[in-house]
């Protein structure tokens, strides 16, 4: 086990019925500014429930916070909440949502253009606090310091993290999950599997505990994520599939072990140039990077074929083949498709995408760094 330094001050307040909760986590007299989304939360009564936890507050909304956020329309919520002098942020909605919320707070008491904050890694000094309420449980945002927003403009989807940007509490409330849509259902569970591959199957390096856990959530994944779809109400169910989305990137299991997270850096590329979700990129691109990198991942692979999928017959070659499979069959079973083509990409797409890794720098990714571009080519034509 790697040396490593663990913090996470982010309070979680779990359970049905907790929105009643949140007037006691916000400071007293905070002007407060409501981010959402499209609406999902207006046509569940969510809002009309989080305003009236909030009666004797100042309130203020900012609607309209897309799928993938992009700078261009979180400036302009920083825009209001700097001229109405706000002093907290709550999100309420998906990772979008979150994350759009995390660079509003950063962005708001920044000096210069808030985009150099992702472009050029620009210092922040101070953020506005927020807390949020979960919706759907996929990102982990809720219970991290990261973030990823996108410049429309110029297609570029980066990601920023900052100790500054954890949430000061999160609320998780598996009921608000009921209206999710198939679509966001599946999505959810995918990038949570994702989040764990990525801290898990690289190399192996006598993480017990961390293993342990990882694995307890991949099962949890798969035993629990096509329930989610055959009985939306049981809350059982949502419940697990929330708390294991949290737990999935909270910092806990990555800390003291390698992390890859090339499957995302290339997911991203693939949602700004084809505006895929984010966890049908994953559902693409994992599978094809199982395969590209088995030399490198082979220990791992090999106990993820074991403790996860139960293969302990046949020779390496077959059981690390077999996992492989077995996940993209748990993908494609939750109506995730896993090729480019599933989403009418061709090959001629490749080049692009490989322009947009150089471009960003993602020239060396992996566990090992060592994952040039020319490996990222051969991830793209074999997820074809
Ligand atoms: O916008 P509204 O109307 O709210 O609808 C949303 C949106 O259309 C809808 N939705 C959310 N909760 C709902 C609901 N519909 C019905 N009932 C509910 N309870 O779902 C749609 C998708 O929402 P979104 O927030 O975009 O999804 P998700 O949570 O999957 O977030 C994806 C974003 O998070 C980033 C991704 O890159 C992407 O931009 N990620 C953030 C990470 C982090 N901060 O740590 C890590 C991840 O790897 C990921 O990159
Ligand atoms: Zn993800």
């Amino acid at each position: 086990m790697q040396n490593f330094t663990f913090y996470n001050p982010t309070r979680i307040l779990f359970g049905s019925g907790r929105i009643a909760d949140l007037a006691r986590e916000i400071p007293a007299n905070a002007r407060v500014l409501i981010t959402y989304g499209g609406g999902s939360i207006v046509k569940a009564g969510t809002l009309a429930e989080v305003k009236a936890a909030l009666a004797g507050f100042t309130v203020f909304e900012f609607a309209g916070i897309e799928p993938n956020p992009t700078y261009e329309t979180l400036m302009q919520a920083v825009e209001l909440a700097r001229r109405e002098r706000i002093d907290f942020l709550l999100a309420v909605g998906g990772g979008s949502v979150i994350d759009g919320t995390k660079f509003i707070a950063a962005a708001i008491p920044f000096v210069g253009d808030p985009w150099d904050i992702l472009a050029k890694r620009a210092k922040i000094g101070s953020a506005i606090p927020f807390g949020s309420v979960l919706t759907l449980p996929a990102t982990g945002s809720e219970m991290n310091n990261g973030a990823v927003i996108t410049k429309r403009i110029s297609n570029d989807k980066l990601a920023f993290m900052n100790r500054l940007l954890f949430p000061r509490f999160s609320l998780l409330d598996p009921t608000k999950t009921y209206t999710l849509p198939p679509r966001q259902v599946a999505n959810g569970v995918v990038d949570a599997f994702v989040h764990i591959t990525e801290q898990y199957l690289t190399y192996p390096d006598d993480a017990k505990v961390q293993d342990r856990f990882a694995e307890g959530l991949l099962l949890t994944l798969i035993e629990e994520g096509p329930k989610a779809l055959q009985t939306p109400e049981d809350y059982a169910v949502r419940a697990n599939l929330m708390w294991t989305a949290t737990l999935a990137l909270n910092g806990l299991i990555g800390a003291g072990v390698p992390n890859d997270w090339a499957t995302h850096m290339l997911g991203h590329e693939l949602t700004a140039l084809h505006g895929l979700d984010h966890a049908q990129t994953l559902a693409v691109v994992l599978p094809a990077m199982l395969q590209v990198r088995r030399e490198e991942k082979r220990g791992k692979l090999l106990q993820y074929a074991d403790r996860i999928w139960g293969l302990r017959e046949g020779d390496e070659e077959t059981r690390i083949d077999q996992a492989i499979e077995r996940t993209r069959q748990f993908f494609e079973a939750l109506q995730v498709p896993t090729r480019l083509s599933g989403y009418g990409i061709g090959k001629d797409a490749i080049p692009a995408l490989l322009a947009q890794l150089e471009r960003h720098g993602m020239v060396a990714l992996g566990e090992h760094s060592d994952l040039t571009l020319e490996g990222s080519r051969r991830v793209f034509e074999l997820a074809a």
